[in-house]
């Protein structure tokens, strides 16, 4: 797949930012602790959490080099950054038990199951941790995904994984964690205009998509609109 262009990421009015601040806000972070932002991608949110951490630290981790390009001009020098490249299917590149606060936010949709990714946050987590996550979840962007043999049969879509409530709760708690809450909770998303949404469209969703399936999706979706579904998590390790 086409590699994430950061730039044009961070150009756009990205409900993430919505999705990042309620992510942020369920952590309570205090001022000293160490957070890690599991495919942080450009560090947009992860920047918002920072100012939180005055006297922290903050473990951006992401697979993706070209957005963690972006996120190192993001973050400069800032001595309390680090800055990792890791795939979330894999132990995270950190100490075991060395994290206070795991976030991720439209990341882990792109694994394609979720039976390694708790028990790799749980690992890195210091007794009494937490995770806050948000991705895609069981129906996300189901009717703009229905439009796609509109435009060609043979479109295939990347191997997303749109989680549900269930299959959730069962592996966290498989994983070890307590005070489990997970949740699906509808987020359509209207675009300003046809401009900006074939350009959400071509940098977030369809990245492999030339101009003219661009083009026929952004007629296709009438009302501008995104039918976003996030799957929300808020757990702790005992
Ligand atoms: C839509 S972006 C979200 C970035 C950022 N969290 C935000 O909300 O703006 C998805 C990010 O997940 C990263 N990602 C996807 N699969 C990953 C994996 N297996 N390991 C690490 N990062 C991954 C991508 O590289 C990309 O930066």
């Amino acid at each position: 797949m086409k590699a994430w262009d950061g730039v044009a990421y961070d150009a756009l009015p990205l409900p993430h930012e919505q999705w990042g601040k309620r992510t942020i806000e369920a952590l309570k972070l205090q001022p000293t602790e160490t957070l890690l932002d599991a495919g942080c991608g450009t560090g947009r949110d992860a920047q918002l959490a920072l100012a939180q951490l005055p006297n922290g630290n903050l473990v951006c981790v992401d697979q993706s080099t070209t957005m963690l390009d972006q996120c190192r001009t993001r973050f400069g020098d800032d001595s309390r950054v680090q800055i990792l490249e890791g795939d979330l299917d894999h132990v995270l590149p950190v100490e075991p038990a060395s994290i206070d606060a795991i976030m991720s936010v439209a990341a882990l949709h792109w694994l394609t199951d979720h039976n390694n990714v708790w028990q790799h946050f749980y690992n890195a987590l210091k007794p009494g941790g937490r995770i806050a996550t948000d991705c895609g979840g069981f129906g996300n962007l189901a009717k703009t995904l229905a439009l796609v043999p509109q435009i060609d049969e043979a479109i295939r879509f990347p191997d997303w994984y749109y989680a549900n409530v269930a299959d959730t709760e069962g592996l966290l708690k498989k994983a070890g964690f307590v005070d489990i809450e997970v949740s699906l909770r509808p987020h359509p998303t209207p675009l300003p205009d046809k401009e900006t949404l074939a350009t959400y469209l071509k940098t977030l969703v369809f990245r492999d998509w030339n101009d003219d399936q661009i083009s026929k999706m952004s007629d296709l979706l009438t009302d501008n609109t995104l039918d976003y579904v996030r799957l929300e998590v808020r757990a702790s390790k005992a």
